[in-house]
């Protein structure tokens, strides 16, 4: 520890992160994050959250170390900067809506979360409070999409608006079998068809979807210490019965992650698993301007920014 009072500082962290990053890769790979298990700060181990502000002569850690191929970062980021937006930090996507879904509980316990999205399914499996497994899947919203356009003969559009307006994941969910009107492609005759034909196609991949989840469950090799059960997530999760179809698949406890109660005024428009990235985001930059802001008060000095950082999401949050 470098300072002479010896408080933890962010400098210290970074100093270790910048250590971890020193492992040798090839040459197509680079680190994403590193990602703290547990600290250890002279030989006490168990400490679960980031030690800034504590007392020590010496910080180790356990990290998972995460790497991404050099040519897909270079795109990605490329890709944003392009828009005219400044690239700060990269978090990878389950972590980052795990802090706006899951509480500290649910993670200390054991809890496995599953972000459905657009193209891909994320997993991530929590125990002692920190992240102990991660997994992708290339099944999501937009496969489910897909097959009701194949399987129907209609263009994507529609497909999305009738998966959306009648869609259920499980047939046996559909209280009322109406039939339904979609629009057939370009100008051809539209289709009458009950909504349990159209739950059958999306329940066929869905079941795909979650039976591929478990597994990766499973890896993480602690599945069945999950008293927290599973948090569905994703836009993909807004599908009717979807919690249902995971239950009977899964076998355990399964609750919709939604983003609220994170403070901040957090306005009625973003509470929805929709958004668990896009606030999981904001709130990761917020907890590390406000780590920032203790030590600097630790120092005696304030930082300047933060108060401006904060008025600058909640203008956000006004205008949606
Ligand atoms: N009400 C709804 N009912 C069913 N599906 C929905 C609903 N709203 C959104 N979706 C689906 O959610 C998916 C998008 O989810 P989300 O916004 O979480 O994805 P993403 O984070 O952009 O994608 P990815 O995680 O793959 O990068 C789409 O496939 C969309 O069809
Ligand atoms: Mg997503």
């Amino acid at each position: 520890i470098s300072h002479p009072d010896r408080i933890i500082t962010e400098d210290d962290i970074e100093r270790l992160y910048e250590s971890a990053k020193s492992l040798k890769l090839s040459k197509d790979e680079k680190i994403i994050d590193v990602i703290p298990q547990e600290f250890i700060i002279d030989s006490k181990d168990g400490i679960f959250d980031l030690p800034i502000g504590m007392f020590g002569l010496r910080m180790e850690a356990k990290v998972n170390i995460l790497t991404g191929l050099v040519s897909q970062i270079d795109d990605l980021s490329n890709c944003v900067q392009s828009c005219g937006v400044d690239i700060d930090d990269i978090v990878l996507e389950p972590l980052a809506s795990s802090y706006a879904v899951l509480n500290e509980s649910e993670k200390k316990v054991g809890v496995a979360m599953i972000d459905i999205g657009g193209g891909t399914t994320d997993i991530a499996v929590f125990k002692k409070g920190v992240i102990k497994h991660t997994a992708g899947i290339g099944i999501a919203g937009s496969q489910v999409t897909n097959d009701i356009s194949e399987t129907l003969g209609i263009d994507e559009k529609e497909a999305e608006r009738v998966k959306k307006e009648f869609g259920y994941a499980m047939v046996s969910e559909i209280i009322n079998d109406d039939v339904v009107t979609i629009q057939g492609i370009k100008g051809r005759k539209p289709l009458r068809i009950e909504k349990s034909i159209i739950s059958r196609i999306i329940q066929a991949r869905m079941e795909e979807l979650f039976v591929l989840a478990g597994q990766e469950i499973k890896r993480s090799g602690i599945e069945s210490y999950l008293p927290a059960g599973i948090v569905i997530t994703g836009g993909g999760s807004l599908l009717r019965g979807t919690r249902e179809l995971a239950l009977q698949v899964l076998g355990s406890e399964v609750n919709l992650g939604v983003p609220m109660d994170i403070g901040g005024g957090l306005i009625k428009e973003v509470e929805s698993p929709i958004y668990a990235t896009g606030i999981g985001l904001i709130l990761h930059r917020m907890k590390y301007l406000s780590h920032r802001k203790n030590v600097k008060s630790l120092k005696g000095k304030k930082h300047p920014g933060l108060k401006n950082v904060f008025e600058r999401i909640k203008h956000w949050f006004d205008e949606l």
